[in-house]
This record gives structure tokens, C-alpha cells and sequence, in this order.
């Protein structure tokens, strides 16, 4: 998986085509990466999603994604993905392989080659790191996407040393 790089970082400095938002389904912003990027795109970001077509408050289903631009950020999109609340949605390692793959179809979609991804679900949604961390390698591993330089910005520890050793033993399968 050359094409798999971590940071530990914030991912509002990420400086790629396009950088995948951990978002809820209404698609208006919350805390967390959300939080940060809204805050660091500007309210043209937020003006973007409200635009999205909405039915009972859903602007994007779990396990889905959507593409707007990027208002402030140095990036040319923001890709919206709603990843599954563990222990409340049902099947979540379905749900969280769904949404990095929708993110990343939409990437290719739009001629993205470098993407900058967060750890979906793995803060206010709760996933446990290393099942995240294996579901996240397993589809941004794919053939697929081996033309997409994916970026994966964690926020500190302990998330980055798990992420870091599941990908060092994803790379030695
Ligand atoms: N940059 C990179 N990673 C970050 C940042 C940041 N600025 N802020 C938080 N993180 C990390 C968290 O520590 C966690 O490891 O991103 C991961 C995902 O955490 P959340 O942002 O809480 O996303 P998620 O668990 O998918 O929950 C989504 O939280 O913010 C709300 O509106 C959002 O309702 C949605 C829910």
C-alpha cells in the first residue's frame, strides 16, 4: 500500500485535491473534523451542504458521501462522509467500508489524485482504532485506487501508533 501514508496531524493543513470530512447526515457541521473544517472553509463550505438535497433532515445517508467544493481550504473539494455510530447502526464494519469507498469513488469521479482522510468514526462515533484502522487499509488498499495518494491525518495518540502498526502489518500480509 505505497500509496497509504499516515500523519499525525490536523487535517485542515491538508494541502490535497481533495479531504474527506468525518460528517452526520444532515451534512450541517458539528464537532470534531467537522467542526474544524466548517471553521476552517468558511461558511461558504456550510452554504455548499445546505445546497445538497435534503429529505427528513438527511443529506447524506450512512455509509455514503458527497462532494462539495472546498470554500477556504486549500483543497479543491471537501468530500462529506457519514460513517456508522458504532454499537447504534446496524452491520458498522459495512457501513465504514461503504463510506471510505464512496469517498473514494467520488474522489476518482472528479479527477482527484491526492485525498486527504480522517479516521471516520473513531471519535465522537466510537469505533474501536485497530477495526477501523483494518477497514479503512482494506478499501483504500484496493488496486482500485493505487493512483490516489491517500493521506490519513490522526489526531495524536493513541490513534496514530494503532493506525501505524496496523498498516505496518496490512503491508506485510
Ligand atoms: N484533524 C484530524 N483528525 C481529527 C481532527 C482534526 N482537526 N479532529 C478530530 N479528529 C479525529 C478524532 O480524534 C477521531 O480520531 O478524527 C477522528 C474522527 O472523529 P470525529 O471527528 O468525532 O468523527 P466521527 O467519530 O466520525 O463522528 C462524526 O461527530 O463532529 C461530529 O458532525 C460530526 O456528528 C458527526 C460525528
Amino acid at each position: 500500500m505505497r500509496n497509504i501514508t499516515l500523519v499525525s496531524g490536523d487535517i485542515t493543513a491538508a494541502r490535497t485535491d481533495a479531504i474527506v470530512n468525518a460528517a452526520n447526515a444532515s451534512l450541517l457541521g458539528g464537532g470534531g473534523v467537522d467542526g474544524a473544517l466548517h471553521r476552517a472553509a468558511g461558511p461558504e463550505l456550510l452554504e455548499a451542504c445546505r445546497a445538497l438535497p435534503e429529505v427528513n433532515g438527511t443529506r447524506c445517508p450512512v455509509g455514503e458521501a458527497r462532494i462539495t467544493p472546498a470554500g477556504r481550504l486549500k483543497a479543491g473539494y471537501v468530500i462529506h462522509a457519514v460513517g456508522p455510530r458504532y454499537g447504534i447502526d446496524p452491520d458498522p464494519p459495512a457501513l465504514l467500508h461503504s463510506a471510505y469507498r464512496h469517498s473514494l469513488e467520488l474522489a476518482l469521479a472528479h479527477g482527484c489524485s491526492s485525498v486527504a482522510l480522517p479516521a471516520i468514526s473513531c471519535g465522537v462515533y466510537g469505533y474501536p482504532l485497530d477495526e477501523a484502522a483494518g477497514i479503512a487499509f482494506s478499501i483504500c488498499g484496493d488496486p482500485r485506487y493505487r493512483e490516489l495518494t491517500l493521506t490519513f491525518y490522526l489526531f495524536g495518540e493513541p490513534i496514530y501508533s494503532v493506525w501505524s502498526d496496523v498498516l505496518a502489518s496490512s503491508a506485510s500480509d
